[in-house]
């Protein structure tokens, strides 16, 4: 028999409590949060889908290499295992940990950054802008067509536009550009995935004009779930071969181990270059640690060598794409503007197709995080004007491209029973959805402003409500 129901292929050994609150405490909480989630309290949420960093469930195994972790400053068998992972999955020899992704942007992207310097990318994570234009440098965002608009469906919406990539070459010059970065999945572009045969272009022109290919690929296992069902050639081969045929093609990739490697805390730079690894592990022990552990204790690196082993588990990723997808369909269902099709980590809402009422200088996405918060207790994370917002000379907002609201799923952590709750909250919210007004910011700091920007509701007729 075949089955329709796809189970979470584990059995839950350890829970922990969800508190319940009402909508009215809700409205409080957010009112005291100024209205952005970031800023409440976790025992305020329900559902937490801010993110799927960090947020994993550990499996039995890894609990158990916990208490394994070898905490010995220099060289422990933590380490080793670790490293040897990285080694055997990415190809690439030098391998330097850190405390989490960005840190590990950060070793690079300084290092061969700064003023005058491009980077080009299908489209650059905050942090991974952040860290680039912090050191000077400029990066551009460059993802194919079908990447820019929420309801046409492609299979790789997360490739990069390799014509423009081709032109932005000839106008800054191969010389002046730092890197070119594949995300893989696109997580600001939708979570959607990258095409094996993007990855192969972008090698081909990078080689051409000598120019540094580097993958950010956290979500790589969920990327190549993707293209093993969706890219013509790949039926027949594991998602550990082609995650490792993707990083074949690249010099080099930064690594989050908080998504895929169910890690709570970690991440790597991993590349072919010695020159490079040299100088970034320079910085890394003035920053991050020894080069054998860098921010991380040996129990978080058994946790990492042990989840990047567990990710590939085919029964896994077939439950984890499937049952994002399961969302998505309901959503879709209801009527609810999604971006589509389905990321591996996330839903996508296009909150400007939602709430076509509020202007993106009121921040559509904005209102929908608040209305999913005070209706369901459910905590998300915007990804438009917001996250990617900037102001020209004048103090006017330039939009973002699109104005999304992120659903993020934690890997092995909610039931359908939690995804259904969050579907039923749609309901609530598309009953009333055109009295909804946006929100301005009242206060915002230069970088990375929607982790601690405070905001208003504003009314239409009065200003602020
Ligand atoms: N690159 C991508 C594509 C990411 O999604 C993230 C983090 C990072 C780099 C940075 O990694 O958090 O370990 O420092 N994304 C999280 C998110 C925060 O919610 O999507 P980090």
């Amino acid at each position: 028999m075949v089955f329709k129901t796809i189970i979470e292929p584990f059995r839950i050994k350890s829970v922990e409590r969800i508190r319940m609150t009402t909508e009215a405490e809700r409205n409080q909480y957010l009112h005291d949060a100024h209205y952005n989630p970031f800023l409440l309290k976790s025992n305020q949420v329900v559902i937490d889908l801010l993110t799927d960093s960090g947020t994993s469930a550990m499996s039995s195994e890894q609990w158990a290499g916990i208490m394994r972790g070898d905490e010995s400053y220099a060289g422990a068998s933590s380490w080793q295992r670790m490293e040897s992972a990285i080694q055997d999955l990415t190809g690439y020899p030098y391998i330097l940990p850190t405390h989490q992704g960005r840190a590990a942007e950060h070793l690079l992207y300084t290092k061969i950054g700064g003023v005058g310097k491009v980077f080009i990318s299908n489209t650059h994570f905050d942090t991974t802008r952040a860290n680039i234009e912090y050191s000077g440098a400029t990066a551009i965002d460059c993802p194919c067509p079908e990447g820019k608009y929420p309801e046409i469906s492609h299979p790789f919406k997360g490739n990069i536009d390799t014509t423009t990539l081709l032109s932005l070459i000839e106008k800054y010059g191969a010389g002046n550009i730092a890197a070119v970065i594949l995300t893989v999945t696109n997580n600001s572009g939708g979570g959607q995935p990258v095409s094996m045969a993007n990855a192969r272009d972008v090698h081909t022109i990078c080689k051409k004009h000598t120019i540094l290919f580097i993958l950010d690929s956290c979500r790589i296992a969920e990327n190549a779930y993707f293209i093993k069902h969706r890219e013509a050639g790949f039926e027949g081969k594991t998602y550990r071969e082609i995650a490792q045929e993707m990083y074949s093609l690249a010099d080099g990739c930064v690594f989050s181990a908080k998504k895929d490697a169910f890690a709570n805390m970690g991440g790597f730079l991993a590349l072919n270059n010695l020159d490079l690894a040299v100088q970034c592990r320079t910085v890394l022990i003035i920053t991050e640690g020894y080069s054998t552990y860098g921010g991380l204790s040996g129990r978080d690196m058994e946790a990492i060598a042990i989840g990047l082993e567990e990710i590939f588990d085919a029964d896994y990723l077939h439950y984890r794409i499937k049952s994002t997808q399961y969302l998505a369909d309901k959503l879709h269902k209801m009527g609810v503007p999604i971006m589509m099709p389905s990321g591996g980590h996330a839903v996508y809402i296009d909150a400007k197709a939602f709430y076509p009422q509020i202007p993106p200088h009121e921040y559509p996405g904005q209102a929908l995080v608040c209305g999913l918060y005070k209706v369901g207790g459910i905590r998300c994370c915007e990804i438009g004007s917001v996250m990617f917002g900037k102001y020209d000379a004048n103090g006017k907002l330039i939009p973002a491209a699109m104005e999304l609201v992120r659903l993020a799923i934690p890997r092995r952590v909610y039931t359908q029973s939690h995804i259904d709750y969050v579907a039923e909250t749609f309901e609530g919210l598309i009953e009333t959805k055109e009295q909804v007004h946006g929100l301005r910011i009242v206060h915002e700091p230069p970088f990375l402003r929607h982790f601690t920007a405070h905001f208003e509701p504003v009314t239409l007729s009065s200003g602020v409500a």
